[in-house]
């Protein structure tokens, strides 16, 4: 008599017996030991019957046993069928599909059409703009979700597929196996099949591939050289940041004193005045230190650049542009108070300290026939950060 449990090879036992085949076994068993008068063996209870479990699903898998083409070199057997079982159903699905793309792909044009011609200068123009923006980049979204769906659940067969799990390592079969398993998927999943949906799904995303280009106008138009110039003109009076009032190098006498400035007529130019500020400062006579031939910038004219040793440099820091105008009287120190650059003003404003790497550009002064300061130029190199490291 064997004693062995399902799945257990024993005396009498081939080990394959199915549940059904082992309980007719175990009570045919059972009965003859019955009539035998002997008791059942230990651990031989029949097995409890589950209601309401489910048949598990067929074991299927989408990458064939390396066995099954190893040997005979066969193709393995196709498990999807290549099309859905309802051609009418199919063909009404796909122009649903072909529909969403295209609106989807409208609705794109939408949101480029909407980002070039509604502007944002005001609240209300940059509501209607992010209204129409986000409505138009959302229905992109939604058709092509829609489309997608539809497509997976009427254009492809519904088979229902089990995976087993394998080795990580695939062999030189199953590589093949998959290959060719991907090109059933490809033919199964109707887009080689069917043009309209391939090419519709294919136009609905051209509009967002082009967005990103369209949304570089953001970063605003190409600098050209406007980096290199300021508005400074010859003949352009010196105003106080303020009170907007021309000044003399009398009004200017006493040494230590600094003042923020600006050209005549572009005061309240915020873009103008974000590269032509300036600071000047008031020095005792001797104490400027440079000349040409010690400048900081080697060959920099700067003799006529001054008036009455007052000299004028770019208030706009040559590190990362912070404006730089805390002045130190007793060092004739400049320090920009973003990273601490400091420069010294009776050398040409030349870095002594800090990250920046050459020194706060001179604005060339003179004086006009009316007594006030003027600039006698541009300033002869770009104000503002070294982005050019013309250290
Ligand atoms: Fe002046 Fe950085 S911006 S030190």
């Amino acid at each position: 008599m064997s004693n062995s449990s399902p799945g257990q090879s024993g005396a009498g036992d081939s080990g394959e017996q199915s549940w059904p085949e082992y309980l007719t076994g175990a009570e045919s068993r059972g009965a003859a030991a019955a009539a035998e008068g002997s008791v059942p063996p230990e651990g031989r209870a029949a097995p409890h019957r589950v209601i309401g479990t489910p048949a598990p699903a067929a074991a299927r898998t989408l990458l064939a046993d390396a066995g099954d083409a190893g040997d005979s070199g066969e193709k393995p057997v196709r498990e999807m069928p290549a099309g859905p079982p309802d051609p009418i159903r199919a063909k009404k699905a796909e122009r649903i599909v072909v529909a969403c793309f295209l609106l989807a792909m409208l609705a794109g044009f939408g949101f480029l059409v909407a980002y070039g011609t509604i502007g944002v200068g005001t609240i209300t123009k940059t509501l209607h703009s992010n209204l129409a923006l986000g409505a138009t980049l959302s229905l992109v979204f939604l058709l092509l979700g829609i489309g997608a769906v539809i497509w997976v659940r009427h254009l492809m067969p519904e088979v229902e597929l089990t995976e087993q799990r394998h080795p990580m390592r695939s062999t030189p079969q199953e590589r093949e196996a998959f290959k060719g398993t991907f090109e059933e998927g490809a033919e199964t999943s109707q887009f080689v099949k069917r043009p309209m949906v391939r090419r519709s799904l294919i136009a609905a995303t051209l509009p967002l591939a082009v967005a990103p280009i369209f949304l570089l106008r953001d970063l605003g138009p190409l600098p050209g050289t406007s980096l290199d110039t300021t508005a400074w003109r010859k003949g352009l009076r010196l105003l106080v940041y303020g009170t907007g009032r021309p000044i003399t190098p009398a009004e200017f006498s006493s040494p230590g004193a600094i003042v923020s400035v600006g050209p005549e007529g572009f005061l309240n130019d915020d873009d103008a005045m974000a590269k032509a500020a300036v600071i000047i400062i008031k020095f005792r006579p001797g104490q400027l230190q440079f000349t040409s031939a010690n400048h900081a910038v080697a060959n920099k004219v700067v003799e006529n650049w001054t008036v009455n040793d007052i000299v004028a440099y770019s208030k706009i820091c040559t590190h990362v542009g912070c404006p730089a105008a805390l002045y130190e009287q007793t060092t004739h120190h400049i320090l920009c108070p973003c990273h601490q650059s400091t420069f010294d003003a009776t050398q040409g404003a030349r870095v002594i300290f800090g990250p920046a790497t050459r020194p706060l550009p001179q604005l060339p002064i003179g004086v006009d026939s009316e007594g006030f300061l003027i600039a006698t130029s541009d300033f002869h190199e770009p104000v503002g950060p070294s982005f050019w490291e013309r250290s």
